[in-house]
């Protein structure tokens, strides 16, 4: 395939040329597995388009208005001031004036920008790039603890039994990559000397600083490795960072390891291998891969309420792609979200039958909830993926069935596996643990946080337009004083100018769409919440709300055992995005304000925190700004890692029967 029309980016304006090269996305249009060298040449391929910049710039620029946390994430209060420094507005200044080799240049700029906020809810994402094509290696790391406590990084022992059968098409390509004498199923369990020539330390800290997403430093080092979740299609396996990239930043790469049971070390070098993501609309070349992957399409950009019914107003179907919840229904919903986005997709690659849980399952199992007995048959196991995908109605009423049968059961004590839960529906996170603990000060009326939201210029003139000019009958807006109660849990009258005070919270009674029992179903003290620290949104309002207010114990798995490892991040108390925010600007009739986002020329979506949970300890400072220590890390042993019975069992022992 050859396209005739280049173009060239030069000071100030765009030339277009004749000449006849091949295109280089006819290379990778149409394919399943690129490489991503080919993959980069079509990325690389597009000059940076003014208009669209100054238009990504604008309305990342506007939105951010109403995201909270901006005063913090520019001068972070200890212990956090390590984390997180970024003054966005000045980021976002040097990344109008400077120029870009190329349009992926300029995404790759303004994407990591955002993620140096390590804020999941805060988040900038463009379909054009991520992930048009997800960037492996069949080889997914772990780090492992010795019974001497020396800790070092090995490729899973797992690692063959996932890579071929997710990667049946390509597995021979990195196996004829090998020696002969080195099979790829025999390095399973190698210990991992160098990557790069370099101690493993190095490339795990350095993915540290671009992965975003969560505050703690433990937590940002153990998304190198691999690890497992709950999900609405049952055990997933997450490859990690070092397997699985969303944009192609390595083409190979090269280990020192020592195989189970040798004596000597042998160095190998693999290539990174691009699979085309499942949700990229397929193309030919460049201009269909532009049309079809990067143009704005139905929910990139909000709607005037009073021109669209309301429960026809799509949600964004891009919004969808990014949550790390599954997907929920497609139309508008007034039930409130916290819930992280992230640049890479929910994982759909198996758990390895080997270490799917093989106890019995109890029934009361939802979209991503699933109950077991150990075989103690006292201890009874929750483990939820997410706070989404499934409708809140079959989360609660799920929630509390298996909970009852467990106990019927004979179960006496709980794990609740929280592994990768990136949040999801706020009232279902405060439902658990309201029917966990029972009813006490803690959690009636409120079994979360108390909230605020920003009050910037443009949000206060939403409010107005709400409480004078009934722009919103049908009770759609996030800015109206009509949704939420102040912190006494008192609803607010139609007319109140609310902005400015703290917020209750608006799930009891009537977003409890099951009956909660009287009684609490177990005692906090044989209760333990476990994760890989991945625990975040709505997750983290409840693992906050049941360690700091009931005394559960929260276990991390993995991670350093010189960094304290921390139980849950990315707090927020309910996240939005753009095309949210710009339906509230649209609906109250402001889109011509001069504070207002402009509608997005691309395929984007930005999230924020809409409002941000205060804290527990100290109420007067976000709770997002206050430490989530572990009672237990659990160091990782070969029997261990990524086994959940195993995992269970051993918490059992540490913490719960076996506790003196
Ligand atoms: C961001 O918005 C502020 C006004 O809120 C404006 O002063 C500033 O110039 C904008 N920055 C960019 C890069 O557009
Ligand atoms: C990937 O590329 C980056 C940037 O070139 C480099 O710093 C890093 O070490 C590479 N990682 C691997 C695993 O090769
Ligand atoms: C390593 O040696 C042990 C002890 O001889 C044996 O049980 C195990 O199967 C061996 N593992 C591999 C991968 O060769
Ligand atoms: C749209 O606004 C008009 C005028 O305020 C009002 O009569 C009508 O009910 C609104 N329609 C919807 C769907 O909100
Ligand atoms: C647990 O219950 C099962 C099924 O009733 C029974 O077969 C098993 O022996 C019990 N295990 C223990 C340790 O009591
Ligand atoms: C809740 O009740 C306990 C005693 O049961 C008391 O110590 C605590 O101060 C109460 N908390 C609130 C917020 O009322
Ligand atoms: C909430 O509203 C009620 C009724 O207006 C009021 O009595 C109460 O003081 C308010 N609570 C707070 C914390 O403002
Ligand atoms: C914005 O202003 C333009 C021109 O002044 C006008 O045609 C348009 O209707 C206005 N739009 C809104 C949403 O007020
Ligand atoms: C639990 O795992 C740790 C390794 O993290 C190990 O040292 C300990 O012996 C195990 N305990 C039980 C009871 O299995």
């Amino acid at each position: 395939m050859i396209t005739t029309i280049v173009l060239f980016s030069i000071v100030g304006f765009v030339a277009l040329a004749s000449i006849a090269i091949p295109d280089p996305c006819a290379t990778i249009g149409g394919q399943k597995w690129v490489s991503p060298q080919d993959l980069r040449a079509c990325y690389t391929s597009f000059a940076v388009d003014p208009s669209i910049k100054e238009n990504i710039v604008d309305v990342i620029n506007k939105t951010l208005a109403f995201h909270t946390s901006v005063n913090y994430e520019i001068a972070a209060p200890e212990p956090f001031t390590e984390f997180v420094h970024e003054d966005l507005l000045k980021d976002l200044a040097r990344i109008s004036s400077q120029s870009y080799p190329s349009d992926y240049d300029l995404h790759l700029d303004v994407s990591r920008t955002l993620k140096r906020l390590n804020d999941g809810h805060c988040v900038w994402i463009n379909s054009c790039y991520v992930p048009l094509f997800l960037n492996f290696l069949p080889i997914p790391l772990v780090l492992l603890t010795d019974s001497d406590g020396t800790q070092s990084v090995h490729i899973a022992p797992e690692a063959f039994a996932v890579t071929s059968a997710e990667f049946l098409d390509e597995i021979d390509v990195w196996q004829e990559a090998l020696p002969p004498a080195i099979p790829l199923q025999t390095l399973d369990g190698a210990q991992v000397l160098s990557i790069e020539g370099q101690n493993p330390s190095v490339a795990v800290d350095a993915n540290a600083l671009i992965t975003g997403s969560f505050q703690p430093l433990g937590t940002r080092q153990n998304s190198f490795f691999s690890s497992y979740q709950f999900g609405a299609n049952g055990w997933t396996y997450i490859m990690g960072d070092f397997a699985q990239q969303s944009l192609p930043l390595n083409d190979s790469v090269t280990l020192v390891v020592q195989r189970v049971n040798e004596s000597t070390t042998d160095t190998i070098e693999l290539p990174y291998r691009a699979r085309i993501n499942p949700a990229t609309v397929s193309f030919t070349d460049s201009a269909s891969y532009r049309a079809n992957n990067c143009l704005p399409i139905l929910g990139t950009n909000g709607v005037d309420l009073n021109e669209t019914i309301v429960s026809a107003a799509p949600l964004s179907e891009t919004v969808m792609k990014f949550q790390q919840q599954p997907p929920i229904l497609k139309t508008f919903t007034k039930e409130r979200v916290n819930v992280m986005l992230n640049t890479i997709p929910l994982s759909d690659v198996a758990l390895p039958p080997s270490l799917v849980p093989n106890v019995p399952v109890v029934s009361g199992g939802f979209g991503s909830g699933q109950f077991y007995m150990l075989s103690d048959n006292k201890t009874g196991v929750f483990a939820l993926g997410s706070f989404g995908g499934d409708t809140i109605d079959a989360m609660m009423s799920g929630m509390l069935q298996g909970l009852i049968n467990l106990k019927s059961l004979g179960a006496t004590q709980l794990i609740v596996d929280v592994s990768n839960n990136g949040g999801g529906f706020i009232c279902a996170a405060e439902f658990l643990h309201r029917i966990i603990i029972g009813p006490k000060n803690t959690t009636v009326p409120q079994a979360g946080l108390d909230t605020e939201t920003r009050d910037g210029p443009l949000a206060r003139l939403i409010v107005q337009q709400i409480i004078q000019n009934d722009v919103d009958p049908s009770q759609a807006l996030l800015y109206n004083p009509l949704n939420w109660n102040n912190a006494s849990n008192v609803a607010f009258a139609a007319d109140n100018d609310w902005l400015l005070p703290l917020l209750g919270q608006e799930c009891q009674p009537n977003g409890f769409t099951t009956m909660p029992p009287d009684e609490g179903l177990f005692p906090a003290s044989n209760v333990v919440i476990v994760s890989n620290g991945r625990c975040a949104s709505s997750c983290s309002l409840f693992s906050i709300t049941m360690a700091k207010e009931e005394g559960v114990k929260t276990v991390v798995l993995g991670g350093r055992s010189d960094v304290q490892q921390a139980y849950c991040g990315t707090v927020g108390g309910q996240s939005t995005v753009f095309s949210e925010i710009d339906t509230e600007v649209k609906t109250a009739k402001l889109k011509n304000n001069s504070l207002a986002p402009p509608d997005m020329m691309v395929n984007g979506v930005q999230g924020i925190t809409w409002r941000l949970g205060f804290g527990i300890q100290d109420p007067t400072q976000p709770e997002e700004w206050q430490p989530h220590p572990a009672t237990l890390n659990l160091l990782l042993t070969p029997d261990l890692v990524n086994n959940p019975v195993a995992i269970w069992t051993n918490i059992t022992e540490q913490l719960l029967t076996g506790r003196s």
